[in-house]
């Protein structure tokens, strides 16, 4: 299957490296240099690919998804820190009628976190006495802060019934590829919570899984949702 690759940054790098393992040609590699205003994405250019993974920047990313809808060429996006403009997103696939996957992190570890925070807070829901934290720490070259991780993570304990305050922080400092944690904390007791990414292997190896996985759907789809199908 042809792959083409929006964002040839750090991750879009990496991806590159393990496309083979996963049955994919590298046929474009897309960044500022040979991609402003969408300028390389053209029918005639992109005629036989059959997904493409956007790691971009948050301030590009939309305009690459709308140009890759257009295209009705499938798509894995990893780019964070556009959530607020995810009911268009969904509008587009929808009138594009194409397959889409989304996730602030491709990583499984932390999409088993995901559940493992939503059940944790559910049961600490009604418990007065627990307030809550939610904190992560990233390399200094993160545009967006707090990350699309952690705010997943908040999302994931409102929707929970845990409506208390959450006291949510940010580091950015190093090399870190990323680490999250959420804690409860009441006078008698403290529950802490953590993910820690060792590198950016582990979030590459899941967005080609979803390129697989996405290859010929139509749709709109969260990652977890390609890991843990509903029953
Ligand atoms: N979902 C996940 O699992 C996950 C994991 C890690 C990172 N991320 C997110 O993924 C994004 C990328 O991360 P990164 O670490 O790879 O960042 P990065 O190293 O800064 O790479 C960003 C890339 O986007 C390129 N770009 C800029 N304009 C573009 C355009 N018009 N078309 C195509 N590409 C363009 C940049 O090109 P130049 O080099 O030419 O400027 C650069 O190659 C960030 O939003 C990050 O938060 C998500």
């Amino acid at each position: 299957m042809n792959l083409a690759l929006l964002g040839y940054g750090k991750m879009g790098k990496m991806i590159d490296g393990l496309a083979p393992e996963y049955g994919f040609t590298v046929t474009h590699r897309l960044d500022e240099n040979n991609n402003a205003d969408q300028s390389a994405m053209t029918p005639e250019s992109f005629q036989g690919v059959d997904v493409a993974i956007e790691f971009s920047t948050p301030e590009v990313c939309l305009a690459n998804v709308r140009r890759l809808a257009e295209l009705r060429v499938n798509t894995v996006v990893g780019t964070t820190g556009w959530l607020g403009q995810m009911d268009e997103v969904k509008a587009m696939i929808a009138a594009a009628q194409t397959g889409f996957v989304w996730s602030p992190n491709y990583s499984i570890g932390v999409n088993v976190f995901f559940r493992l925070i939503n059940e944790a807070a559910r049961l600490l829901a009604d418990e007065k006495e627990y307030g809550a934290w939610a904190w992560e720490i990233h390399h200094d070259t993160k545009l967006d802060a707090p990350s699309g991780t952690l705010l997943k993570l908040v999302e994931e304990m409102k929707q929970a019934g845990y409506a208390r305050p959450i006291d949510v922080s940010s580091n950015r400092a190093g090399r870190h590829p990323g680490t999250h944690e959420i804690g409860f904390d009441s006078a008698a007791d403290t529950i802490t919570l953590k993910h820690a990414a060792r590198s950016r292997e582990g979030f590459a190896r899941g967005a080609l899984k979803a390129a697989q996985w996405v290859a010929g759907k139509r749709g709109f789809y969260e990652f977890s949702e390609t890991l843990f199908p509903k029953k």
